[in-house]
């Protein structure tokens, strides 16, 4: 099947689905976006994520085209034109086309784009295995609670992790992990408590990370949401990272040195388990 993209208001073919030299997004990363796990066809934690969204938008300053009863319309009828089943939701808005000059163009329309991919995230091969993980020098912005589309830096840490031969790049600052390159970063102490860092503007406000830590108070699992550092993670019992499209995977390696003993551990099997429960429940259905 052709693989059908959303553009202002149109669902086209992705090759007939252009976009401007002069955008925004193009020429400054003036832009934010989004991205929605889709398990059994349906949008996994939609509500939350288009929150977020429309923060990032507030953030800064692009007025939100679109109510969120449109916004999901939209999504949904996406997911529907290419029929996926499970993978990946991908939404980017940009300040939209002007000639080029740093401040905000007057009466510009955003430009609004969706696409959708097919993967894997139940049943994915890195879910059973694990993941190896390098560490990196944090090298963005300020302001990485807001999803800008801005992520060279981003990029560089991910190409070092697969030249390393590993899947994700843990980003530190002052010595404490702040998070992956496109995931949350957490480990488990050998105690069995959870440890993750507590939201600021120094990382992006996970919506998988809300989720998992609401799963396991409910599961009664000791939670400390706190700085640690790349050496708390070696010693770690176990690690593990969360985003929208890989759900919980497990971390067994952090700069070529084994977590534990090496393989995915219990505690983060367990809540890998327990959010595949809830994402495969329509939220409709979970109200
Ligand atoms: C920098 C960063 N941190 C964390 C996440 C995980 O966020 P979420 O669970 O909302 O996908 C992402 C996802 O893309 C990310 O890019």
């Amino acid at each position: 099947m052709a693989r059908v993209v959303f553009l202002n208001g149109a669902f086209l073919p992705a090759d007939e689905a252009k976009v401007s030299v002069m955008d925004r997004g193009f020429l400054f990363s003036d832009g934010v976006y989004e991205g929605v796990g889709i398990l059994g066809g349906h949008l996994v934690d939609n509500e939350p994520h288009l929150e977020r969204f429309e923060r990032s938008m507030r953030e800064i300053q692009i007025t939100n085209p679109h109510s969120r009863a449109e916004w999901t319309r939209l999504e949904e009828e996406l997911v529907r034109r290419n029929g996926v089943a499970e993978g990946f939701l991908y939404i980017q808005i940009t300040r939209g086309v002007a000639e080029r000059d740093f401040m905000f163009p007057k009466a510009v329309d955003p430009t609004v784009m969706m696409f959708t991919q097919a993967k894997s995230i139940a049943n994915s091969p890195a879910a059973e295995t694990g993941v190896a993980v390098i560490t990196v020098e944090d090298q963005r912005w300020r302001r990485r609670d807001i999803k800008s589309v801005s992520l060279l830096a981003q990029v560089l840490a991910k190409q070092a992790a697969g030249d390393a031969g590993a899947q994700e790049a843990w980003m530190v600052e002052d010595g404490f992990v702040t998070e992956g390159g496109s995931s949350s970063a957490f480990i488990v102490t050998k105690a069995g408590n959870i440890v993750v860092r507590p939201l600021s503007n120094a990382i992006l406000p996970g919506i998988t990370r809300k989720s998992l830590l609401r799963l396991s108070k409910e599961a009664g699992i000791t939670l400390e949401e706190r700085l640690f550092t790349v050496q708390e993670a070696y010693d770690a019992a176990e690690a593990f990272l969360t985003s929208a499209s890989n759900f919980v995977l497990p971390v067994v390696s952090i700069d070529g040195r084994p977590v534990g003993d090496g393989k995915p551990g219990p505690l983060t099997q367990r809540l890998r388990h327990l959010y595949l429960d809830m994402a495969r429940v329509p939220a409709e259905a979970a109200q």
